[in-house]
């Protein structure tokens, strides 16, 4: 018989404190329904304490999403405790998550706080979350640097005091695998009333460890495994839960162990991760990198061809890869288009098909094979244009070689043309000069990054830019199978996020080109 492991997602939370990769209200809807799918145990939706945006995506995913456990995160203070069980109220099944920091550098030199005193504050804040919320996770942050008859100490009292999963976090990712799961080892065998609760672990990646730790924590007890997307996270990141359970799966010889994940599922909810947070993911990432299942060398080539198995440990199928197939061309019609997004989980009809239609045939034009990406990409594109300030209305660019390159844009902003043209050193730099010229703040530009959506010099092109304003970062995506229109609608998704962003009264000089 196997054992169950709990899926807590935190890409709502530990995943959004990666830089840049804040998410508006819409985006984490987005997310948060996607995770629900995916089939994950727990979403961390956020911290609710933190601003007033934060506690109303959290509110409204509680109210929205079915199926999982919502929780909000809570540090060991009452206020951040009201706030998170206000924010998770609507939910079917919630959950308090409050930490308190247990290591002695945490203790003496960020809390200023005695051991004693950090144990008195735990236990008072589980028994006010367990007054609020049905269920109550305690995590005793940086625990991988704690002492380790401290980390007893504190985790019996919790568990006394009413917390039902006790999450031991390697804060800072300096634990290695046998040392970490000797420690969820120790703590079960030691701890009097552990069998109260689950043990929960949250690695971090600073030395490339999070998920062996991870791993290694369940090979000693751990039931539940804090992670997220595409490993997103503070610093170099959380463990990727598309590594953890698709280890699970594929070693169920060594581990006898199973998750709630349809795994494919895994593929779409990465790229929907990264296309809302605009953080690429490596080609060779493990099971979501576009090189994940690609064959180069002619002797890999060759076994496949004789047999899948001789370089594969698991099919691109089983994680969602589909291949890339052609679907549709401009002569398909409505009804083809429609079955073939039903294929894809969006059911389209009415007005929304209409609109998804005419977007679809304009591409046709432009691009004779379309694939399940540039479908899913225009999909996408079809709701952002609702919050648009900005919008394009034309760009002409022109460079080659020995010219100055130049661009002409015009933009609608908040109703009204505005129209400029730039020099600049290539003709996606001209036309960022032009846009940026006609609005404020419009932000220093972080990342600029290009890739293609499908195969062939006619693909879709994916721009993601990342702007800054003061603390504000901000990430847009533009896709187009003309790359510097695919730059501009980039640019212009990331200033339309910038709050404040105006027209400005002066700027440069629209001549045409
Ligand atoms: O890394 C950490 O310790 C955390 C806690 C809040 C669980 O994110
Ligand atoms: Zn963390």
């Amino acid at each position: 018989m196997s054992d169950r492991l709990y899926i807590f997602d935190t890409t709502l939370r530990d995943g959004e404190q990666s830089p840049g990769c804040s998410m508006n209200l819409d985006e984490k809807l987005r997310v948060a329904h996607a995770l629900a799918a995916l089939g994950v145990d727990i979403i961390e939706a956020g911290f609710p304490v933190a601003s007033p945006g934060d506690f109303e995506a959290v509110h409204r995913i509680a109210s929205e999403v079915k199926g999982p456990t919502i929780a909000g995160l809570a540090r060991a203070h009452p206020k951040d405790i009201e706030r998170a069980a206000e924010a998770i109220k609507p939910a079917a099944h919630s959950r308090i998550h409050t930490f308190i920091a247990t290591s002695p550098i945490h203790m003496q030199a960020k809390l200023r706080m005695s051991p004693d005193d950090v144990v008195e504050m735990a236990v008072a804040a589980v028994k006010q979350a367990r007054s609020l919320a049905a269920e109550v996770e305690f995590s005793a942050e940086d625990a991988g640097r704690s002492e380790m008859d401290f980390l007893c100490r504190i985790v019996e009292a919790t568990i006394a005091a009413g917390a039902r999963v006790i999450n031991i976090p390697d804060t800072v990712g300096y634990m290695t695998p046998n040392e970490f799961g000797a420690r969820i080892k120790e703590l079960r065998e030691r701890v009097p009333n552990s069998d109260k609760a689950i043990f929960s672990v949250h690695c971090h990646n600073d030395l490339g460890l999070a998920v062996a730790n991870s791993l290694n924590a369940v090979e000693n007890g751990a039931r539940q495994v804090e992670c997220t997307i595409n490993g997103l996270g503070e610093r170099a990141g959380n463990a990727a839960l598309e590594e953890i359970v698709m280890i699970l799966r594929t070693r169920s010889d060594r581990f006898s162990i199973e998750t709630c994940i349809d795994t494919t599922k895994i593929v779409p909810t990465s790229k929907l991760v990264s296309q809302i947070t605009g953080m690429p993911v490596q080609p060779n990432k493990a099971i979501v990198g576009a090189n994940a299942f690609a064959h180069e060398s002619g002797i890999h080539q060759d076994g496949m061809l004789k047999h899948q198995k001789t370089y594969e440990i698991m099919t691109p199928e089983s994680v969602g890869w589909t291949t890339n197939r052609m679907v549709l061309g401009k002569h398909s019609g409505r009804a083809a288009l429609k079955s073939r997004y039903a294929e894809l989980g969006a059911q389209l009809d009415g007005d929304a098909l209409n609109a998804v239609f005419e977007q679809f045939k304009r591409l046709a034009d432009k691009k004779k094979d379309i694939f399940d990406e540039d479908l899913m990409a225009i999909l996408e594109q079809g709701d952002d244009v609702a919050a648009e300030r900005i919008k394009l209305l034309s760009l002409h660019a022109a460079s080659g070689t020995g010219d100055t390159p130049v661009a002409a844009v015009e933009l609608e902003i908040e109703g009204k043309s505005h129209k400029a043209t730039a020099e600049g050193d290539g003709p996606v730099d001209a036309a960022f000069k032009a846009i940026k010229s006609m609005v404020e703040p419009n932000g220093k530009l972080l990342l600029y990054q290009v890739n293609a959506i499908t195969a062939g010099t006619d693909a879709q092109g994916e721009v993601t830019v990342r702007l800054q304003d003061g603390d504000r970062i901000v990430n847009g995506q533009g896709k187009d199978t003309d790359i510097v229109v695919a730059s501009a609608k980039a640019l212009i998704d990331a200033l339309n996020k910038l709050p404040g962003m105006h027209a400005k009264e002066v700027h440069a000089q629209y001549s045409g080109v």
